[in-house]
């Protein structure tokens, strides 16, 4: 068996491939042979310590495999089940033991590639447009990194709610994508002011909500391009970690909402972990969500995953195969 190990927070030096054996399986595990493992930015903020895992540790939260043993508690019927699990720690591995609470099966029709591209961005988008706030048909959106891995399941997931989305990317490449993809306007942030834009595009008006999880870089503008009473959900902090602010903001640039979520919170119950992955799955065997780009690297290369996540280059998803 294969795993990568950090023993220190750092660059992608601190990524180690090691030969390893696994534990014995506990009574109520199964244990699972990867086949794709999915990278997300998370990953990136374990591995240089943004967020602190104990040391050392294998990274990764998401995959997609077949068990291939079950502990004694458990009924033989698991073997041979293709899964897959997100928010489970030390993903980056061949293998993988964990209780079977957070397993979904992988419906026919969706590789282990799709199922690890799909389900922890596509859940994320899930809970995030139809969870985190109330849009009806023709309400205006800002969604920032609308090129990435969540980013472009939220545009899609936008569209077919009929709303009108203002996209922010950094790349020709991306632009490109976001078009084909139905985004009504594209603001490219790294030459154009992305607060006036968006004052111009929406005649003054400001948009409804704001996707954001880029975070030192957009969240006091993303602010000022609400509505009054408009909402900014801030999900994440790919440029860095948002300074503390001051509350009054929030009544100063029109009585905004504000959340900061999380997908654990919203995957909390057996039922909504089988709803949101069943809607998903759904949505991408009946074409609803298009087969967005998966771009893979082995195991071994995860270093080079987290570079290519970090230069802001990667288009879509990015999996690493054992
Ligand atoms: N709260 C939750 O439940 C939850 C769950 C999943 C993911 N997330 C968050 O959602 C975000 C997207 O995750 P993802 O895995 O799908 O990644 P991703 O969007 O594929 O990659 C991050 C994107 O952020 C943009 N970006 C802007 N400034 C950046 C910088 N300084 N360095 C790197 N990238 C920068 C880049 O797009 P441009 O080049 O177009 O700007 C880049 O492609 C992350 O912040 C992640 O932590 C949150």
């Amino acid at each position: 068996m294969k795993k990568i190990v950090i023993s220190s927070y750092g660059d992608i030096s601190v990524l180690k491939y090691i030969e390893f054996t696994m534990d014995k399986l506990n009574d109520d595990e199964v244990l699972i042979e990867n086949k794709a493992i999915g990278v997300n930015f998370i990953d990136i903020y374990h591995r240089k310590g943004i967020y602190k895992p104990d040391l050392p540790f294998t990274p990764g939260i998401e995959g997609a495999g077949i068990i291939i043993d079950a502990g004694k508690k458990l009924s033989s019927d698991y073997i041979g089940k293709r899964v897959c699990y997100v928010n489970t720690p030390g993903a980056y591995s061949s293998h993988i033991k964990m209780k079977t609470k957070n397993l979904i099966i992988i419906p026919d029709g969706i590789t282990f590639k799709n199922a690890a591209s799909l389900i922890l961005q596509g859940m994320t988008a899930h809970y995030l447009i139809n969870d985190t706030c109330r849009l009806k048909e023709n309400d205006t959106i800002l969604l920032h990194a609308a090129g990435g891995g969540v980013g472009l399941i939220l545009l899609q997931l936008s569209k077919l709610k009929k709303l009108n989305v203002i996209g922010t990317t950094s790349s020709a490449n991306k632009e490109d994508i976001l078009k084909q993809q139905g985004c009504d306007h594209v603001i490219r942030y790294d030459r154009q002011d992305f607060l006036s834009e968006t004052v111009r595009i929406t005649k003054q008006a400001g948009v409804d909500v704001v996707f954001d999880s880029v975070g030192a870089t957009t969240f006091f503008k993303s602010l000022k391009c609400l509505k009054p009473k408009g909402l900014l959900v801030s999900f994440g902090q790919s440029a860095g970690k948002i300074p503390p602010f001051d509350i009054l903001e929030l009544s100063k640039n029109g009585s905004l909402f504000i959340t900061r979520p999380t997908l654990d919170d919203y995957i909390r119950t057996s039922e909504e972990l089988t709803k949101r992955s069943n809607d998903i799955f759904s949505l991408f065997l009946s074409h609803g969500l298009s087969r967005i780009s998966c771009n893979e690297y082995s195991l071994q290369e995860a270093g080079l995953a987290h570079k290519k996540l970090e230069s802001r280059q990667n288009i879509g998803k990015i999996v690493l195969i054992p």
